[in-house]
C-alpha cells in the first residue's frame, strides 16, 4: 500500500506539472450533498478555481510560455536533476542504476533527441548516448552540420533498464513528468524522436515507428520528427537511407543548409 508520503510527493508531482503546463488554478471540490454517495460523478456546480499551491522550488517557466532565459533554465534543469537523482519510483531501476542518466547539451537548444533509456556505457558515464549507438548519433549530428553541444540529448527513462530490456508501462509513466518538465525548460522548437518507445512515449500513440517517421508529428505545439534508433541502424544499415532522409526534412524545417 502506498504510505501517506508517497501520495502526498505524487500529488505534488501532478501540481507541479500542472503548473509547469501553465495550469494554474483547479476546479473548487464541490461539498457533497446528502444524497451524494461515494464515486458520484454529478459535475461540479460553479466553475470556482482554486489556485494550484506554489511550494515547489523549480523555476518553471512562466504560464505565457515565455522561454526561460539560459541561466533560470539551467538553474531548473538542475533542480530536476536533482530530484531524479533521487528518484525511487521504480524500485528495480533505482535498486539497480550506477546512476541516474538526467541529459546534456543546450539548455536553450532548437532541437532535442529524444531516446529510450540509458545502457550500461551511459549508467556507468552519467550521459546519454556515449556508447556505439551513441557515437552513431554524434555522427548524425555532425552530418547536420551541428555539435553535440547545440543540442539537447535525452531519454525517456532516466535509469538503466537491467540488461537493456525494454521499458516497462509503469516505468514510462514514472518517468513522463520528468520528461515533460525538461522539455518545458529547454522549450525546443523541434524534437527528434529515435526509435518506437520515443516516438510512442512523446506522441501517446501505439502507431510504429515505420509510420510515425518522414512527417512532422506534434507534441504540445513542437514540431516532431521521428527516426530509426541509431541502435537499430548498427543492426539494419540499410535503413540509414530513411533516417537521412527524416534529418534533411528536419534540416530543411530549421533552416539549416546542408554541405
Ligand atoms: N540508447 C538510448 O536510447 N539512449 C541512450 O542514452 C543510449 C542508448
Amino acid at each position: 500500500m502506498a504510505s501517506a508520503d508517497h501520495l502526498q510527493r505524487l500529488a505534488r508531482q501532478q501540481l507541479e506539472s500542472l503548473r509547469q503546463a501553465g495550469i494554474t488554478h483547479l476546479p473548487k471540490p464541490q461539498k457533497k450533498s446528502p444524497g451524494q454517495g461515494k464515486g458520484s460523478r454529478s459535475a461540479p456546480k460553479t466553475g470556482a478555481l482554486e489556485p494550484v499551491p506554489e511550494d515547489s522550488p523549480t523555476i518553471a517557466p512562466a504560464a505565457s510560455d515565455r522561454p526561460l532565459s539560459r541561466d533560470d533554465a539551467i538553474a531548473a534543469l538542475r533542480v530536476a536533476q536533482q530530484e531524479v537523482s533521487r528518484c525511487p519510483l521504480c524500485v528495480e531501476l533505482a535498486e539497480t542504476r550506477t546512476q541516474t542518466v538526467f541529459g546534456v547539451g543546450n539548455p536553450r537548444a532548437r532541437l532535442c533527441f529524444l531516446g529510450e533509456a540509458p545502457g550500461a556505457d551511459e549508467d556507468r558515464q552519467g550521459e546519454p548516448f556515449v556508447g556505439r549507438a551513441g557515437q552513431l548519433l554524434t555522427k548524425i549530428i555532425e552530418a547536420c552540420t551541428l555539435k553535440r553541444e547545440d543540442v539537447y540529448i535525452l531519454n525517456v527513462l532516466k535509469c538503466r533498464p537491467p540488461g537493456n530490456r525494454t521499458p516497462l508501462p509503469h516505468e514510462v509513466a514514472n518517468c513522463r513528468g520528468y520528461l515533460d518538465r525538461q522539455l518545458q525548460i529547454i522549450q525546443p522548437e523541434y524534437i527528434c524522436c529515435l526509435g518506437s518507445v520515443a516516438a510512442q512515449t512523446l506522441l501517446e500513440t501505439d502507431v510504429p515507428i515505420s509510420r510515425l517517421r518522414g512527417k512532422f508529428q506534434q507534441y504540445r505545439g513542437i514540431d516532431v520528427m521521428c527516426t530509426y534508433h541509431p541502435a537499430y541502424l548498427l543492426r539494419n544499415p540499410a535503413a540509414k537511407r530513411e533516417v537521412w532522409e527524416d534529418m534533411k526534412r528536419l534540416m530543411t524545417a530549421m533552416g539549416i543548409k546542408l554541405p
